[in-house]
């Protein structure tokens, strides 16, 4: 619908520039509402229509042409020039009815139904994230790769390609080793079947120390991982056994997340691929074996300094590249995905340009549907027990946080199941904090802040949907009824129809970027308007019509406001 008008004004600036409607309609923008002034609807950049660059008296004429040539008719009611930006507006009743029409059409596709997002390409897409170490810390890494992944899949999920989702934990290496060693000693199968993950991580910690005084405990370790290596099957059902409950538990935890896996995998899957990937490797001769004995790869472009991967320890067992490289290959044949996106903190940059580099080396050309994306550190998340180890942790937090907040304020005291609402609340909190920045930027948490009602905070969010849709309980609309456009041409209304005509502008830089900000930015956009129409625009006690209209409105209001939040990866509360 956006859509509707960008065509339209497209068309006639086209007709009198003599260049194709096709090319310029990407270059009609809606206009970022003023949150004190009424602006324009759309506007273009006229020196963005133009391949060649021309000069100033150039663009002058043309800017002139199009002021005299261009008519009002029954789309475009106005024009206007600020700054060189050619302004349109449009007719306002269309405007109501288009906007409120498409939402109610599209529901959770609208903005993604655009020309604009409609041409990105579609397919599967294949999305890696969280991938936990099982015994060791789930560390803040680790969560902002959870919940930024899952953004990415909803995102992906949302502009209609098929997603699958792939958890690739660390379930292989020493940390078994020294597990199979000490789990005699140390592990009680009561706590392992009550809370695998937490109990996983003690005997680990407990084996980890021991092993460091005891040289027979390192040995024993050691002598475990060898085991587990050469397919040992007692070691391998202790391994399966551990790694099978710690999956378990993670479900339940990504659960209250609302995330769910298509595949839990694991570097596991890869210890025997991995070593087709060094015969590979060998046939292809990009394997250099060093002087002690190590398998490199040799990356050095156009001789510049000399740049190795290891791919092999001189025992001849592999490494977490190595794995990565099977693992790449393996989906490629296994799920042909038109793209991948790996996510993980910026510590891993160079893991995967080598691992991009040494696909490409092995002229796997899907290597370049393959993206990592990459994010910057947290400090200051810390829970009452202290740093983040478990996901569980953060999320009893802000829960709990959330909840003492809650019982200070008195309207939430109606809220029939407040636990729940508090984590759904808490979860908002910390996704729309982590969310805010540039995703590369390192930031400092605080729970304080992210649990302000007011501000940019994911509370906020929430208070704005429950807001909403309490209002739209107590009347209960119906959705099939027409309304007087008519109704609807105050200010705030007309604002904030304004900004929901550039929701498909938003979706469109946030797939082209995969960057959350700008939908969040978007959404606090939409709050503050919905809240001030809220404020202005009265059900109670308006004429039937202006009531009817005004719930309609608010109604498109939360739809959209839903849709964003769930991308994401927040649940809108209904009451709180
Ligand atoms: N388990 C790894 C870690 O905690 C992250 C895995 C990232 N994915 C990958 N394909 N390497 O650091």
């Amino acid at each position: 619908m956006a859509c509707y008008f960008r065509r339209a004004i497209a068309e006639q600036v086209s007709q009198v520039l003599g260049v194709p409607a096709e090319k310029i309609l990407h270059r009609v923008h809606a206009v970022p509402v003023h949150r004190k002034r009424p602006s324009a609807d759309f506007q273009i950049f006229v020196k963005s229509v133009f391949d060649d660059p021309g000069d100033a008296a150039f663009y002058q004429e043309k800017t002139q042409k199009l002021l005299d040539k261009l008519v009002v008719d029954s789309v475009v009611s106005e024009f206007g020039l600020a700054r060189g930006i050619l302004t349109f507006k449009v007719n306002r009743p269309l405007l109501v009815k288009k906007v409120m029409h498409k939402i109610r059409q599209d529901g959770c596709r609208y903005g993604f139904s655009s020309e604009l997002v409609s041409d990105f390409p579609k397919g599967l897409t294949l999305v890696e994230y969280s991938s936990p170490n099982i015994a060791k810390k789930f560390h803040v890494g680790h969560l902002r790769s959870t919940i930024i992944g899952n953004f990415i899949a909803n995102l992906k999920e949302a502009a209609g390609n098929k997603v699958f989702r792939v958890n690739y934990l660390g379930d292989w290496g020493l940390q078994f080793g020294l597990l199979g060693a000490g789990f005699s000693k140390f592990g009680s199968e009561d706590k392992l079947k009550s809370n695998a993950l937490q109990h996983l991580f003690e005997v680990y910690v407990k084996v980890n120390a021991a092993a460091e005084k005891d040289e027979e405990m390192k040995r024993s370790a050691q002598e475990f991982m060898r085991k587990l290596e050469s397919g040992d099957p007692q070691a391998l059902s202790l391994w399966t056994h551990f790694r099978g409950l710690s999956i378990e538990e993670y479900a339940k935890v990504y659960k209250r997340l609302g995330i769910e896996f298509d595949e839990y995998a694991g570097e596991s899957f890869y210890r025997e691929k991995s070593h087709d990937v060094l015969d590979l490797l060998r046939s292809k001769n990009i394997l250099k074996i060093t002087n002690e004995g190590t398998g490199v790869v040799d990356l050095t472009e156009n001789g510049d300094q000399s740049a190795h991967s290891t791919v092999m320890r001189s025992d001849g067992t592999t490494l977490y590249i190595t794995r990565d490289i099977a693992a790449a290959i393996d989906r490629m044949e296994k799920y042909n995905f038109d793209e991948m996106v790996y996510v993980t903190d910026k510590s891993q940059q160079t893991h995967f340009l080598n691992l991009f580099k040494i696909l490409k080396m092995l002229e796997k050309d899907k290597v370049d549907r393959c993206q990592h994306v990459m994010f910057g550190r947290v400090q200051g998340m810390q829970t009452r027990r202290g740093d983040v180890i478990f996901l569980e942790d953060v999320l009893d937090e802000a829960r709990s946080r959330m909840l003492q907040n809650m019982a200070k304020t008195d309207t939430s005291k109606t809220t029939e199941n407040p636990e729940d609402t508090a984590e759904k609340i808490g979860v908002a909190a910390l996704i729309i904090q982590d969310f805010k920045g540039q995703l590369q930027a390192d930031y400092r948490f605080n729970w304080d802040e992210a649990l302000q009602s007011c501000g940019d905070t994911g509370v906020f969010l929430q208070y704005t949907h429950a807001r909403l849709q309490s209002l739209l309980t107590l009347w209960n609309t119906r959705e099939e009824e027409d309304f007087s456009a008519s109704c609807l041409q105050d200010p705030p209304a007309i604002a904030t129809l304004q900004h929901l005509l550039r929701y498909d502008e938003v979706i469109y830089k946030t797939l082209k970027e995969l960057q959350p900000r700008y939908l969040v930015a978007y959404l606090m956009g939409l709050g503050h308007l919905a809240n001030v129409a809220h404020h202005s625009l009265h059900v109670k006690g308006s004429a039937p019509e202006v009531a009817h209209a005004r719930l309609h409105f608010f109604n498109s209001i939360r739809v959209v406001l839903a849709n964003g939040m769930k991308i994401l990866g927040i649940t809108p509360v209904d009451k709180m």
